[in-house]
């Protein structure tokens, strides 16, 4: 569906993430029809380019991150004319007069993706204030790291909020715009057959595991004041863990969804101090082999020796609440890890009673795999009889729905939902600021409890499942971490 015309602003115009995602995701829209005339894409950042050499820019970014078969000459000419460039600098303000005579005085929606560090946050938006560059259909957009603890988070959070109202403010997870997670909804609340059994009655425990084989990508200053425990923990498995755990909202409206994820986020039991080493395991990759080679181990390459930063983390999560009372939500993410793979399992109760006896072999607990990615599906684990007279023999087998085997459209990126959604001003699947502020009061006295204790993180070779600790973690409890092949 169509939408209305609208500006696009990208701070950070050059970086990264405008390279890699937005101008790719800008694009396929562009081809998927979404737009209408007269859409503007600005460039904004200290560089001093022209409008051509942004042009430029833009082009090799998309040549290099659209399939092939999506780049079409015409189209993409139709693109780059959208495109211009101002160069502006939060700190002085310079140029700022620049970009409020480029957008004009139109009334047109407004979006100001702020693709930069955090710390200029705050600055861009006063000044896009003191410019008088706020209309009333004007959004930011911003994205992680808020913060890096709740302190810091609610002065950013402060920031914006002197200058953009809470419904005007877009707080991206880039996991909520992914196909699969979405799914998780429609999974939940779109069939009447789960919902009954999704509690502590019936479920023995949840599994989420994000994994991933790539190691410091060249991120090294940000990772390396991050770990894994802010970087992926924070934001996206407890974004996951709220999908998973929350009450059925009443509708998809933004708040009645955002509140449920609230109270989930809420409800979860405080890990402080001792309870940390029990119910919380930090790794750090050593050299190994991943992804196809050798690697080097994180603090090579590093290049500045030993960190105490986690690339690894895994923790027994519990949920508070009458639903989850006693179900163990087990969550771990790492990078250099045997596969890359992202999934959650719900592990449910096993049988009260088997009549088969034991030459049947064993009877498996009904488990609920989602794959978010890759090979997107899900697979629901049951009970057969293994086929053939050779008496009642048992057989735990997949119902299996793949998402590529059943359709033949393409998985568009998380970006391409998001940014859309921006325009269309619907905030259902970007975080509220309680909603930020809740995960790092959680996450707050796990860090401190780290700090406290003094010790650093357990080393695990590249290419493995993580430290041993993480395998402990689960087996203590008799249970087993699912293999995500
Ligand atoms: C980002 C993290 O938010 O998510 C990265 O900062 C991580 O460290 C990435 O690699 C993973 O995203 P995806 O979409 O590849 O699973």
């Amino acid at each position: 569906i169509p939408v209305e015309p609208f500006d696009f602003i990208a701070f950070g115009g050059t970086g990264d993430l405008a390279e890699r995602k937005l101008l790719p995701a800008l694009y396929q829209r562009q081809i998927a029809g979404q737009f209408t005339e007269p859409t503007r894409i600005i460039g904004a950042s200290r560089s001093r380019l022209s409008n051509k050499e942004y042009r430029e820019f833009a082009k090799k970014a998309i040549t290099e991150h659209v399939p092939e078969k999506d780049i079409h000459a015409d189209e993409l000419e139709r693109f780059l004319a959208r495109l211009s460039y101002v160069s502006v600098d939060a700190l002085s303000g310079n140029g700022f007069d620049a970009l409020r005579k480029a957008l004009g005085e139109s009334e047109r929606i407004r979006v100001y993706y702020l693709a930069v560090a955090p710390a200029i946050f705050g600055d861009i938006c006063l000044k896009l204030k003191d410019h008088g560059l706020v209309t009333e259909q004007a959004r930011v957009v911003v994205e992680k790291p808020i913060g890096r603890n709740l302190a810091s988070a609610q002065a950013l959070n402060d920031q914006i909020g002197q200058v953009f109202a809470e419904h005007q403010i877009f707080r991206i997870d880039h996991y909520l715009g992914k196909e699969t997670v979405q799914n998780l909804m429609a999974l939940r609340f779109a069939n009447a057959l789960y919902e009954p059994l999704w509690n502590s009655a019936h479920i023995d425990h949840v599994q989420i595991t994000v994994a991933e084989t790539v190691g410091l990508e060249d991120r090294v200053s940000y990772y390396d004041k991050a770990g894994a425990l802010r970087d992926m923990v924070q934001n996206h498995i407890l974004q996951l863990l709220c999908l998973v755990a929350m009450e059925a909202p009443s509708n998809m409206d933004a708040d009645a969804v955002r509140d449920e994820k609230l109270k989930v986020l809420r409800s979860l039991s405080r890990i402080n101090g001792n309870e940390a080493s029990k119910l919380t395991v930090r790794g750090q990759y050593k050299a190994g082999a991943s992804a196809g080679g050798a690697v080097k181990g994180y603090a090579e390459e590093l290049q500045s020796g030993a960190s105490p930063t986690e690339t690894f983390v895994a923790i027994k999560a519990e949920i508070a609440n009458w639903r989850w009372a006693g179900v163990p939500f087990y969550l771990r993410t790492g990078k250099r890890l045997a596969t890359k793979a992202s999934e959650i399992v719900i592990e449910f109760k096993p049988i009260p009673h088997s009549i088969f006896g034991d030459h049947a072999g064993m009877v498996y607990a009904n488990q609920l795999v989602i794959r978010l990615q890759p090979d997107e599906g899900v697979k629901q684990w049951i009970m057969i009889k293994d086929p053939g007279p050779g008496g009642m023999r048992l057989r735990h087998v997949p119902l299996d729905m793949s998402f590529a085997q059943s359709f033949a459209v393409r998985n568009p990126d998380a970006y391409e939902r998001l940014v859309m959604d921006v325009v269309r001003g619907n905030q259902t699947l970007f975080m509220r600021r309680d909603e930020v502020e809740a995960a790092w009061r959680w996450i707050d006295p796990i860090h401190e409890a780290w700090e406290d204790s003094g010790q650093s993180p357990n080393g695990y070779t590249a290419g493995t499942w993580g430290p041993s600790g993480s395998i402990a973690l689960i087996e203590r409890d008799g249970r087993t971490w699912h293999d995500p092949q």
